[in-house]
This record gives structure tokens, C-alpha cells and sequence, in this order.
């Protein structure tokens, strides 16, 4: 069948055959199938969507146009989230679930518009390198049961040429194409389980519940099909989790909540994540024993020591990471202050997030670089009652243009009134 053919037929709505989808993607990786011609497929797939069977074979495809990893001998489980702001749970808990004897593959991200990257986190730490070979992978799993890298050249290049032209294309929104491309990557890191951390709220990709939610459906079922077994929790991102937005600022409240302490939701979803981990990895019987588990090696120094081994196994200085723990802040500093007494009713994950991009957090060009010690400090969060003049957040710039603009954002973001507000953490369990 033509290329074009394949359009016509998903552009009028029929149902796309695996040898189709194959055609399609090998073609494009190969450089045989232009860009204009994958384009309009994708607007096809955008409005008229894909059954579970075109997701499967597309998510394959993908999967396996380049490198897919195994660990022979290991049962591996990981975690994705779909991204948000102060999003800083992955550093805790793949060192918490590795500490309970469940070995962690994590593949992840960069900062890219207003949301955070784990990779960018982990390399504030001085030394910290996150491009591993497959190889290294597998020994620093052996030596600290977890191993935090990004994607290679050789991983997943499907991924890497059909998400830069969705972004360019109006297409990133569209559950079947962000299952594929999630779990394409997932499924070629060698993990057997996964939890998928689905956002909504103002600072998630899905901002409606409804979608978040079918997108939540659409990860577990498409992770069966490809043998995996899967759970998705929905989860709050309406607020900053945590009080930290920066890279160093997130390791520093990393490190605290593996020191047994930190912010309550970072813990708790660190927990909650977590137990479904050890669930999934076989070590726990339910999910109340799984958090309990995490608890405790939080708690007694277990995932800590996890923690230092893998900084010090990637190259990073402990030494140095400990030094400035507390103390590595960018020079020009910005309080914002509350204009009336009142309990907050709002922190905008999306207005903070923005933010942190004016201030270098993130970035809002692949290429851009992110800074490792700006950001801003959620000094009050919602729910907490404030006087008038009281600080709600600090502002950590290079210079001062950057910091006035990012504290009147991080002002717009707060709503102080008379009303409690309230909300749960985890909204939905699909399993
Ligand atoms: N994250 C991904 O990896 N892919 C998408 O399409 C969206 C979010």
C-alpha cells in the first residue's frame, strides 16, 4: 500500500493493519517517508483517533526501531510521570523501592515548557552524569539497584523524530499518540511493571480530569497488551508538589524527604507510588504493606544510603551535593507577599511553572540550557493561612530583570481568601 493510501484510509476513519503502521513508521525512521506525508497522518490520527489494536501495533513499532533493553534474570518495575511542576518524586523514590529489594531501570526526561526533567534535577548534582550505556545500566542496578539515565541515540529514534514533528504540528494532544510514545519507551527499558503517575490539574498536560483519566485507561490497557503489567494513579497537579520549583532547590527537598522528613504530599505520593511498586516487584502483598515499607526505609536511612551510593556509582560528588544542601541558591533573591490576610486558595502549578522557565528552571527550546540554582520557594502552599505582608514565595534569579518578572508570575499564581479549600492528592486508582 501507498503512503498515501494509509492517510486516505485514517483520514476517512478506517481501522490502520499492523503491516500498515509498520510500513509507515519503518519508512519514516529510514528517511523514505517525508515529513509533510507523516504529518498529515498524525492530523488524521488526531481527529478521527486509534483502536487498542492500532495502539499496540504502533506502540511496537516504535519500541522496536531501535535498542530495547532486558535484564535477564531481574523482575524490573518503573514509574512515569506525565509531567508536572516541583515534580521531584522520582529522585526519592527509585532509591525507596530499590532499598526494598525492587530493581529500578529509570529512564527519564527533561524539562521542556513550564514542567520539570529528572535528568536536569539529577545533573545539578556536581558530577552527576545520566548518559549510561545499557551496560552500565545493568551493573549500577547490580551495585545500587537503580540506575537514572536518558535515552540514547540508539533508543526509541521513533519516538525522537515522530514527537518533534508532533510538537511542531499542533498533534502533541492526543491520547493514542501520547500512549505510543510513552509506552514505547517504557516497554524498550527493560521494566516488567509499570505506574504510570497521570497529572491533571493546571500544571499537567491534561488539565481536565476526564482526559487525564482516559489517558490513565489508555496507558494500563496498552502496557497489558504488550505483556506488562500496569496501574495508573491520577493525581493532583493544580499546585506545585512540594514547596521547591528549581533543579539543586528539588534535590535539596529530595534529599530531605529521603532523610526521613520533607513535605507531606512529596512523601505521600512517594509512598503511595512506591507501595504499587513493590506490588508490581513481587515484595509486597498489598499496597498497604508496600507503604509501609517505603515509610520505613525512609525513615531508618535505608533509601538514603541507596541514594548515596548510585550519586557516588554516576559520578557524582557527595561531598559537594552535602555541602551545598541548604545553601546553593542564585544571588538575586524576591519575596512575594501576601496583599491581604487570608487562607490560600490557590497556587497555579502552570503560572509557577512558567516562572521557573523565565528564571532558567526549564527551558523553552530543546537546545535551551537549564540553571541549576534558581527557582522559586512555595513558602505557603494551599489551605495555609497567612497574615498581611507575610511571605507566600521567594524568587531565586541570576539577575534582576529575570527576578521581577518571575515574582510578579509567581504573585498572579497565588489566590489568598476566605475560603478553605480542598482536594485530594490522588484522585483515581486504574488498574
Ligand atoms: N510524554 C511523552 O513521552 N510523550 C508524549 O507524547 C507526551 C508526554
Amino acid at each position: 500500500m501507498r503512503i498515501v493510501d494509509i492517510i486516505v484510509k485514517k483520514r476517512d476513519g478506517g481501522e490502520l493493519s499492523a503491516g500498515e503502521i509498520a510500513s509507515l513508521v519503518r519508512g519514516y525512521v529510514a528517511g523514505e517517508v517525508p515529513d509533510y506525508q507523516v504529518a498529515a497522518w498524525l492530523m488524521a490520527v488526531f481527529f478521527r483517533g486509534m483502536g487498542p489494536q492500532e495502539v499496540s501495533a504502533l506502540t511496537r513499532e516504535m519500541m522496536r526501531s531501535g535498542r530495547v533493553l532486558s535484564f535477564p534474570g531481574l523482575r524490573c518495575v518503573d514509574k512515569h510521570s506525565t509531567g508536572g511542576v516541583g515534580d521531584k518524586i522520582s529522585l526519592p523514590l527509585a532509591p525507596a523501592v530499590a532499598a526494598c529489594g525492587v530493581p529500578v531501570p529509570m529512564m527519564s526526561g527533561r524539562a521542556l515548557g513550564h514542567t520539570g526533567g529528572t535528568l536536569d534535577k539529577m545533573e545539578s548534582i556536581p558530577g552527576y552524569r545520566t548518559v549510561l550505556s545499557p551496560e552500565e545500566v545493568e551493573r549500577l542496578l547490580g551495585e545500587c539497584g537503580y540506575a537514572m539515565f536518558g535515552q540514547t541515540e540508539q533508543m526509541v529514534p521513533a519516538d525522537r523524530k515522530l514527537y518533534a514533528l508532533r510538537d511542531v504540528t499542533g498533534t502533541v494532544e492526543s491520547i493514542p499518540l501520547i500512549t505510543a510514545s510513552i509506552l514505547s519507551k517504557k516497554c524498550a527499558e527493560g521494566a516488567q511493571g509499570l505506574v504510570f503517575d497521570v497529572k491533571t490539574g493546571s500544571g499537567a498536560f491534561m488539565k481536565r480530569e476526564e482526559d487525564a483519566r482516559s489517558l490513565a485507561r489508555s496507558l494500563v490497557e496498552g502496557a497489558r497488551e504488550l505483556g506488562r503489567e500496569a496501574v495508573a494513579l491520577v493525581t493532583d497537579m493544580s499546585q506545585p508538589l512540594g514547596r521547591m520549583v528549581g533543579n539543586f532547590l528539588e534535590v535539596e527537598e529530595a534529599v530531605e524527604v529521603l532523610r526521613g522528613g520533607g513535605p507531606a504530599d512529596v512523601r505521600e505520593l512517594v509512598c503511595v507510588l512506591g507501595g504499587e511498586m513493590l506490588v508490581l516487584g513481587g515484595k509486597a502483598a498489598s499496597l498497604e504493606e508496600g507503604r509501609r515499607m517505603i515509610g520505613e526505609v525512609l525513615d531508618d536511612g535505608r533509601a538514603y544510603e541507596r541514594w548515596v551510593k548510585n550519586v557516588g556509582a554516576q559520578g557524582g560528588d557527595v561531598e559537594e551535593l552535602e555541602r551545598r544542601l541548604g545553601k546553593w541558591r542564585a544571588p538575586v533573591v524576591r519575596e512575594v507577599r501576601a496583599v491581604e490576610e487570608g487562607v490560600v486558595g490557590a497556587v497555579d502549578a502552570y503560572r509557577v511553572g512558567l516562572a521557573g522557565v523565565v528564571l532558567g528552571v526549564g527551558r523553552s527550546r530543546v537546545e535551551d540550557a537549564v540553571l541549576p540554582d534558581v527557582g522559586v520557594e512555595c513558602v505557603r502552599k494551599r489551605g495555609e493561612r497567612v497574615a498581611r505582608g507575610e511571605v507566600l514565595a521567594r524568587v531565586y534569579a541570576r539577575d534582576e530583570t529575570r527576578a521581577e518578572e518571575a515574582a510578579r508570575m509567581v504573585g498572579e499564581a497565588y489566590r489568598v481568601g476566605e475560603e478553605t479549600p480542598s482536594g485530594s492528592l490522588v484522585l483515581e486508582r486504574i488498574s
